[in-house]
């Protein structure tokens, strides 16, 4: 018997891709990815990450997108149904709670960046930067972060425009995502291209690409690791509530390895834009969060219509945290109008209010409570760590489980429909094995177990 879901369509499954690529590329691979690079040593650190994305992401968004299509619901209705199906435990809810949970707390920092490359497009256009020195660009930013009231006003805009988007449902984001996907890719290489002119692209390479593993510790690799399962959108049904609105006759295994290669090639074009540009100034690759904020400025500040195609860049990132913003909160509305019966409008007024009210804790804990730490971490860090470092991975280690063990093999392979039966063979080892013993070892290691 087959589903369809009461929340529509894709239209296609470029439509799908599209939607999905927008997901996973956004502030994780231009933002994130560069600073936690910088921060983990660089080569080694890329190394793991692309191998989890390979070897776990992969796998895992495959499983993903086939739960969401089998179940055609919103997470947590589409986990309990199916473990009902086979008789397993409705218990299974709890995962897709897990994801919801994770989706808010995630939206909430995440939009108060997306705040900064919204005041970004302001100053980069209003010249600020032109003919720039790194130091004058790091203050710039050190006074933004500094105000709450500034980083408060971005946060809250943000918010209302991807509520705004929710509500009318995904329809209009499918069209902009058509044009701004390849904008940004066209942008990424003409910085990459500046980068090659200008900065010192051999260093950022080398930092890049060869890997010294003295340089990463247990905790780098479970930083790594997580990054793969932010960067894939994985692990918070983001990617399971939009493979739930996806047509039964795509293909999903060549699908999403179009996504992950499409995402991954974002976030190394990143990293090849903006290392250049931190060795030629001597900047410190490990600086944190403000990292592309203290660097593109540079670049921009000194290239030929500068003001232009900086503008250009941060309106683009906006897009792209857009598009992945959508995705954040998309499994807590479904299930909103799923089981509360409320309007698409009602539960993005109820989830976008308490995202917002959280996202406050990160907007002061640049400023007004940064000396307020938890182990040594911000509210920011706190909240970054534990959703893409333990909560993302935990509930992709059980959605790989819930794949590989719990739902029938007929069914997985039926609704995957690979072409040939060594990729099903294939698929079926890693979930079953490969993933789930692989994060658990990476989890053993980041607390000292082995
Ligand atoms: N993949 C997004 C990024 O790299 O910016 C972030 C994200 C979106 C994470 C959706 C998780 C998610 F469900």
């Amino acid at each position: 018997m087959k589903k369809i879901s009461q929340h529509g369509q894709w239209s296609s499954r470029l439509a799908f891709i599209l939607a999905a690529t927008g997901s996973a590329v956004g502030l994780g691979n231009i933002w994130k990815f560069p600073y936690i690079t910088g921060e983990n040593g660089g080569g080694a650190f890329v190394l793991v990450y692309l191998l989890c994305i390979f070897a776990i992401g992969i796998p895992i968004m495959m499983a993903e997108i086939m739960i969401g299509r089998r179940g055609r619901q919103s997470p947590i209705n589409t986990m309990r149904d199916l473990a009902k199906e086979v008789g397993a435990s409705g218990a299974w809810k709890w995962l897709g709670w897990l994801g919801v949970i994770a989706g808010f707390l995630i939206l909430s920092y995440y939009s108060v960046i997306a705040g900064w490359a919204m005041a970004y497009v302001v100053r980069v256009g209003s010249g600020v930067f032109e003919g720039a020195t790194a130091d004058g660009v790091s203050n710039i930013f050190g006074q933004f972060v500094a105000d709450p009231e500034k980083l408060l006003a971005w946060h809250s805009l943000f918010m209302v425009i991807t509520m705004l988007v929710v509500a009318r449902g995904v329809k209009g984001l499918e069209r902009a995502v058509k044009f701004l996907m390849p904008a940004l890719l066209v942008l990424l290489v003409l910085l990459v291209g500046y980068a090659i002119d200008q900065g010192a692209f051999k260093e950022a390479v080398s930092f890049l690409f060869s890997a010294d593993f003295s340089k990463i510790t247990s905790d780098g690799i479970l930083i790594a690791m997580g990054h793969a399962f932010f960067t894939l959108s994985l692990g918070m049904g983001a990617i399971m509530v939009y493979g739930s609105y996806l047509p039964s006759n795509v293909s999903i295994g060549s699908t999403a390895v179009i996504i992950a290669l499409a995402d991954t090639a974002v976030a190394l074009l990143a990293g090849l834009a903006i290392f250049p540009i931190v060795f030629a100034n001597g900047l410190e690759p490990g600086s944190g969060p403000g990292l592309i904020f203290q660097t593109l400025p540079i670049a921009f500040g000194h290239m030929a219509y500068g003001s232009f195609f900086g503008t250009l860049f941060f309106i683009l990132l906006v897009f792209a945290a857009w598009s992945s913003s959508i995705s954040l909160i998309e499994p807590a509305v479904a299930w909103l109008v799923e089981n509360k019966k409320m309007s698409r409008m009602r539960a993005c007024i109820w989830s976008g209010l308490v995202t917002w009210i959280v996202g406050i804790g990160t907007v002061l804990s640049f400023n007004i409570t940064s000396n307020i730490k938890i182990f040594d971490k911000t509210f920011f860090d706190v909240l970054d760590y534990l959703t893409a470092n333990i909560m993302l991975p935990l509930a992709g280690l059980c959605i790989a489980l819930f794949a590989g063990w719990v739902m029938t093999k007929e069914s997985a392979e039926e609704e995957l429909d690979f072409k040939q039966l060594y990729l099903f063979k294939t698929w079926l080892f890693l979930v079953k094995f490969v993933s789930p013993v692989a994060v658990v070892i990476v989890f053993l290691k980041a607390i000292n177990v082995i």
